[in-house]
C-alpha cells in the first residue's frame, strides 16, 4: 500500500487505537487550518499550532483541552491521553491535558503527507508507560545547546517525555556551577541555558533531569579538588572506568555535594535527579585505612556497605531539597533508601529492584551506543518475564549480525549473578518505563543525529505503544516515515558530513552499504576486548581517548544500513548489476587517507554481489555460495558489509 493510502505510513509511535472507515478511506486536501477551542484556548498547544501547522492545511480543528497547563510543568504522573478524530467536514482534538493534546497534535502532523489528510479516521489513544525517555551522555563530548534543543523537538515528534542528561563523568564537568567553578569544563551549560533548555522542553511536554554520577566517575572532580578523595588522581584522557572515587568518609564531601545539587535544584524543576552510582571501583576504598576503620565503625560490612551509607545520606540532603533520586541499578543493596532503579546490566536487575520493591526504568535492552539494529532493541519489552529476557539476550549471539561479538556478549552473562524469581503474587513496585542510552565516547554534535534518530523511535515505539504491538516489517516501514520529518534530520545532514569528509556522491551512496561493527568492538578495540572476553585485566591502551576525531567514514554511518534492508524486496538481477557498478566505481575513486579499510567493506559486499549473481545464474552451487558469503561477512577494521547479511536470507529462503 501506498503511504498516500496507508493511514498508518508515518504515524510512529503507534497508536493504541486507529479506526478508518472504510467507505470514507482515501485522502483530501482541505483548505488553510482554522482552530477553534471549546473551552479556553490553550497556550502551549497554540504555540505548537503556530511552531508545526503554519503552512499546513488541515482545514477546521476543534480543541478541547480540559486542563490547560498553565504555569505547570510536565511531570512523571501526567496525563498524556488524547482522542483525535478526523471526518471530511472537520478535525476534532479532545485531551485531558496540555500534555495529551500535545501528542494528538502530533499525530496529526505525522498523518499529513504531501499536505492531505486522511478522510476520517478516529484515534484514541495514550501511553503504556509514563516514563519514555533519553539518557544523552553530553560529558565525553560536548552537545551544544542548540543541538539539544534540535533534540528536544525529535523526542517530541517520538512522543518521548524525559531527556536524562548525563552531566558529569571522568572526562568531565557539564553543569556550569558557580559554586565550584574549579569543576566546571571549558565546554559547558552555564544556567540560564540550561533554564532555557528546561523551559523549551517542558513547553513540548518534556522533563528535563539532570545526573551528577557520584561517588565514582569523578576523576574529573578529584583533579580540581584532591582533598575529596582518599589518593590522588592523574589526569587522564582514556575512556573506561576510572579508579577515582569520593571519600565518603569526609563531612566536607557530603557539604560540597547539598551546595551542589542546592544549585542543580535551582535549575531543574523536576521532582527526580539522577545521582549515578554505577561502576564504583572500591580500590581506593580497600586502601584506606580510615576508610576501613569509618566502615567498621558504622558496621557497613564492605564497599558495597559504604556506597549506600553515601547514597542514603545523598537521598536525605536531595529530600530536603523536595527531591527524589534515581540511581543505576548498582545502588540495589538490602537497606537502600527510597529511590528509582535504572536497569543498566542486563536481564536481572529489573527485578531485583522490584523485589526490594523499588520501581525501575528499563534501559538495558535500549543501549544505543551498542550500533545494534532497531528490530533488537524492539523486540525487548520492558515487562518481559525474566526468562523471556534472558532468552532474547541469548539469541543476540546467534543473531549473524553480531556473531562477530558473540564471545563479547557472554561477558555480560556476570550480571546474572544474583538474580532472584519475582514471586507473582507480589505487586512489588511498577516498571516505569525505559529510557535508551546514547553513551557519547563515539559520538559528537554531528555524529548524533545519524546514531540516535536511526533506532530512537524502536524504543519509542516499544514505550508508548501497545505490547503486541510487534510486526518488525511494519515498524520499518513507518519508521522511513517518520524519518523523513525535518526533526529527525537524517539525510541531508548525513550528505553533508561525507562530503565533508572529501567524499564523492558515488561513494556516499555506497557506504549506505556498510555499519560500524558491533557492541563495544570500536570503543575497545582488538586488544581490550580479547581481554575482557577472556576475563583477563583489560589494557588501558584504547583505539579512543576524548582527544581522537570523530571524522572517519564509520563515525558518520547509521549503525543499521537502512540501505541494506530497503534492497530486500528488489534482489533482482538489474538492481544488483546497478549496485555492483555503484561499489566498483566508489572504490576506484580516491579515498580520504587513512581510512582504507572502509574500502575494504565495500570490497567485500561487491564480491558478495558476484558470488550471488553467479549462484542466481546456476555458475555456483548454492551451498558454496553460502559458505563463500559467510566468510565475506566478517570485521573490515570497524566496518561491517552489511548487504551481505540480506544476500545471505535471500539464498537461504529460496533453497
Ligand atoms: C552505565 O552504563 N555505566 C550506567
Amino acid at each position: 500500500m501506498s503511504h498516500a493510502q496507508d493511514v498508518t505510513a508515518g504515524l510512529l509511535p503507534l497508536p493504541q487505537q486507529i479506526r478508518s472507515a472504510k467507505h470514507e478511506s482515501g485522502r483530501t486536501a482541505r483548505g488553510a487550518t482554522r482552530v477553534q477551542w471549546t473551552n479556553e484556548q490553550d497556550p502551549l498547544v497554540q504555540a505548537y499550532l503556530e511552531r508545526a501547522f503554519g503552512t499546513l492545511d488541515c482545514g477546521e480543528i476543534l480543541i478541547t483541552v480540559d486542563q490547560v497547563a498553565i504555569d505547570s510543568l510536565p511531570q512523571a504522573d501526567m496525563l498524556e491521553g488524547y482522542e483525535l478524530e478526523l471526518s471530511p467536514q472537520q478535525i476534532h482534538l479532545k485531551a485531558d491535558s496540555t500534555w495529551g493534546a500535545i501528542h494528538g497534535l502530533t499525530t496529526l502532523k505525522q498523518l499529513i503527507y504531501e499536505n492531505t489528510l486522511p478522510r476520517q479516521v478516529h484515534i484514541v489513544d495514550q501511553p503504556r508507560f509514563p516514563w519514555r525517555g533519553l539518557m544523552l551522555d553530553v560529558t565525553r563530548h560536548f552537545i551544544p545547546l542548540p543541538q539539544l534543543l534540535e533534540v528536544v523537538d525529535g523526542l517530541q515528534l517520538l512522543k518521548l517525555n524525559v531527556l536524562h542528561l548525563h552531566l558529569s563523568d571522568d572526562q568531565g564537568f557539564r553543569f556550569g556551577s558557580e559554586a565550584f567553578p574549579k569543576l566546571v569544563s571549558d565546554e559547558h551549560y552555564a544556567k540560564d541555558e540550561l533554564c532555557h533548555l528546561v523551559a523549551y522542553a517542558a513547553d513540548r511536554g518534556i522533563r528535563v533531569i539532570p545526573e551528577i554520577d557520584v561517588p565514582g566517575h569523578v576523576n574529573h572532580w578529584l583533579l580540581a579538588y584532591p582533598e575529596w578523595g582518599s589518593e590522588q588522581a592523574k589526569p587522564s584522557q582514556r575512556f573506561g572506568v576510572h579508579p577515582g572515587c569520593l571519600d565518603p568518609t569526609q563531612e566536607s564531601v557530603y557539604q560540597a555535594l547539598e551546595t551542589l545539587f542546592a544549585e542543580v535544584a535551582e535549575v531543574f524543576p523536576d521532582r527526580f535527579v539522577h545521582v549515578g552510582g554505577d561502576e564504583v571501583n572500591p580500590k581506593w576504598w580497600q586502601r584506606a585505612e580510615h576508610v576501613q576503620a569509618f566502615i567498621a565503625e558504622h558496621d557497613l560490612k564492605d564497599a558495597r556497605g559504604l556506597q549506600n551509607y553515601f547514597l542514603c545520606r545523598l537521598q536525605i540532603s536531595l529530600a530536603a531539597l523536595n527531591k527524589q533520586i534515581i540511581g543505576w541499578d548498582e545502588v540495589l543493596h538490602e537497606q537502600m533508601p527510597d529511590c528509582l532503579v535504572q536497569n543498566w546490566r542486563g536481564a536481572t536487575t529489573r527485578d531485583r529492584a522490584l523485589a526490594v520493591p523499588r520501581p525501575c526504568i528499563v534501559s538495558a535492552p535500549y543501549y544505543l551506543d551498542l550500533h545494534f539494529p532497531a528490530d533488537i532493541h524492539y523486540r525487548f519489552d520492558p515487562t518481559a518475564t525474566q526468562q523471556d529476557w534472558l532468552r532474547m539476550e541469548d539469541d543476540l549471539a546467534t543473531d549473524l549480525r553480531l556473531e562477530h561479538t558473540a564471545e563479547a556478549l557472554s561477558w555480560t552473562h556476570q550480571w546474572r549473578r544474583g538474580a532472584i524469581a519475582l514471586d507473582d503474587s507480589e505487586p512489588g513496585a511498577p516498571v516505569l518505563g525505559g529510557e535508551a542510552c546514547q553513551w557519547a565516547e563515539l559520538v559528537d554534535g554531528p555524529t548524533l543525529p545519524m546514531r540516535l534518530w536511526s533506532r530512537l523511535p524502536a524504543v519509542a515505539e516499544r514505550l508508548w505503544s501497545n505490547a503486541n504491538c510487534r510486526d518488525v516489517t511494519d515498524f520499518y516501514r513507518r519508521l522511513a516515515g517518520v524519518l523523513a520529518h525535518p526533526e529527525l534530520c537524517s539525510d541531508g545532514h548525513q550528505h553533508t558530513c561525507l562530503q565533508q569528509l572529501g567524499l564523492t556522491d558515488q561513494q556516499i551512496q555506497a557506504v549506505q552499504y556498510l555499519e560500524p561493527t558491533k557492541w563495544y568492538s570500536r570503543l575497545l578495540g582488538a586488544q581490550a576486548l580479547q581481554a575482557r572476553m577472556q576475563g583477563s585485566e583489560m589494557p588501558q591502551v584504547r583505539p579512543y581517548t576524548v582527544a581522537t576525531p570523530l571524522n572517519k567514514v564509520v563515525d558518520y554511518l547509521m549503525p543499521e544500513s537502512f540501505a541494506s534492508r530497503g534492497l530486500k524486496d528488489a534482489l533482482t538481477g538489474e538492481h544488483l548489476d546497478e549496485l555492483a557498478l555503484l561499489c566498483e566505481g566508489a572504490v576506484a575513486e580516491p579515498w580520504p587517507t587513512g581510512d582504507d579499510d572502509v574500502v575494504e567493506g565495500l570490497k567485500a559486499n561487491l564480491a558478495a554481489i558476484r558470488l550471488y549473481q553467479q549462484t542466481l545464474a546456476g555458475a555456483t552451487a548454492l551451498d558454496e555460495a553460502l559458505a563463500g558469503l559467510r566468510t565475506h561477512y566478517r570485521p573490515y577494521g570497524e566496518y561491517m558489509p552489511a548487504l551481505i547479511p540480506f544476500l545471505l536470507d535471500h539464498l537461504q529462503t529460496s533453497r
